[in-house]
């Protein structure tokens, strides 16, 4: 069934040669898509007759946004870390160390329960807008637990990444664990991954190490991302710029250095910004806004995982971007739909021109700005991925 939509107040569309502005805004708006769920047209409502024979469902002035491309989760993992939480809160830092006492936890789950799991969080990741999500395996950290967490990664989305080195378990000393990483568990994980993720920093694994374990990946044919200066300043976020990988992901501790590097590589490589993460494990809030106007790409992604932050939300995220990291209400927008979508080099989503994915969200709100104006507040009223209304009624 193709999908007619119009009186659209403000409809986002990340192509300013069809918009007002960067993000390419038209007001009073329709849009059409076809039987395949791909964008045919979207433009000012009166033209919209020449597009479809089918009556227009009318928006009543809602904004619609592209949906959220979450490009970084972690949600293939079983039990939770409230009371570390709780610790935390009372003054005791957050480590990789932690990451431990998940795996254990997700070992001892059986299949149905961790994909129960991950099909709840991304129902939730939804519910709020997010219509791409890409998900890491790194809670299983031995070659069948990694191997069946992709699996089940793969069960919610394509966008899967091997995380085998997210920390090293007890049973194996570190260096042995790097040959298997490379080795065997790079080639049981192979068939469901797309990409390749290394926890690089204080506690996890050496800029060395992260080299060795990303180039093997890239040999296999897996895309590559890294998890770089979250915990502590290193030389990790340039590196996966020389390795030319699809993002930096955290850039907590970012220095000038860093920033250059990422902003000459802007084509190539995402610095891709966790806001909740700094919110829930008190870490430092890098300046998004700075690192744009050096020329920087920027994605804004929510790290759901039960460690460091443990939210789905996309338009929280957004509004943790916008009132703590600096950044416009038009570039967090941005960042968090097209941003991501460069971060998983997919051109097709992010955005709502002809020819990408009808995927969208209609908010209950004038425009994106109310977003981040209200913080935590759901206004989603409906979501549509590939052209169907999957949440709430259009
Ligand atoms: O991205 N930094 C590494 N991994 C996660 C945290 C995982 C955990 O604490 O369980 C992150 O924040
Ligand atoms: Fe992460």
């Amino acid at each position: 069934m193709s999908l007619a939509l119009n009186n659209i107040g403000h409809l986002v569309t990340n192509d300013p040669s069809i918009g007002n502005g960067p993000l390419g805004i038209i007001n009073n708006a329709g849009l059409v898509a076809d039987d395949e769920g791909n964008i045919v047209w979207c433009g000012p409502q009166d033209q919209i007759d020449q597009y479809t024979e089918a009556q227009p469902i009318d928006c009543y002035g809602c904004a619609i946004i592209p949906g959220f491309v979450d490009s970084h989760t972690h949600i293939v993992f079983a039990g939770d870390r409230a009371t570390e939480f709780e610790a935390r809160m009372e003054g005791i830092p957050y480590e990789a160390g932690g990451i431990q006492s998940t795996m254990t936890a997700t070992r001892a789950a059986s299949d149905e329960l961790l994909s129960l799991n991950a099909q709840h969080l991304a129902y939730e990741a939804l519910c709020s807008g997010t219509t791409t999500l890409e998900v890491k395996s790194g809670y299983g950290l031995s070659v069948a637990d990694e191997e069946r967490s992709l699996r089940i990664a793969r069960s919610v989305t394509t966008e899967t990444t091997f995380l085998g080195a997210h920390v090293c378990p007890p049973e194996i000393k570190q260096e042995d664990y790097v040959d298997l990483v490379v080795g065997e568990m790079l080639n049981a994980c192979l068939p469901h991954a797309k990409w390749i993720d290394v926890f690089c920093d204080r506690g996890a694994f050496s800029a060395e190490q992260s080299r060795e374990i990303l180039t093997a990946g890239a040999k296999a044919g897996l895309g590559t991302r890294i998890h770089a200066s979250q915990l502590a300043p290193s030389g990790a976020i340039k590196m996966g710029v020389e390795l030319g990988v699809a993002s930096c992901d955290h850039c907590t501790h970012i220095t000038d250095l860093d920033i250059e590097a990422l902003a000459s590589a802007s084509n190539t490589t995402v610095a891709t910004l966790l806001p909740a993460a700094e919110l829930c494990t008190r870490g430092p809030f890098p300046d998004g806004r700075h690192m744009i106007e050096q020329g920087v790409t920027v994605a804004l992604a929510t790290d759901c995982n039960p460690g460091s932050s443990y939210t789905t939300s996309m338009p929280f995220v957004m509004s943790l971007g916008v009132i703590l990291m600096g950044m416009t209400p038009d570039q967090a927008l941005w960042s968090s739909t097209q941003g991501g979508a460069q971060a998983l080099r997919r051109t097709d989503i992010g955005n709502l021109c002809a020819g990408s994915r009808a995927d969208l969200v209609v908010l209950d709100a004038p425009s994106h700005i109310h977003l981040a104006y209200r913080p935590g507040v759901n206004q989603t009223r409906a979501v549509v991925r590939g052209g169907k209304c999957v949440v709430g009624a259009l």
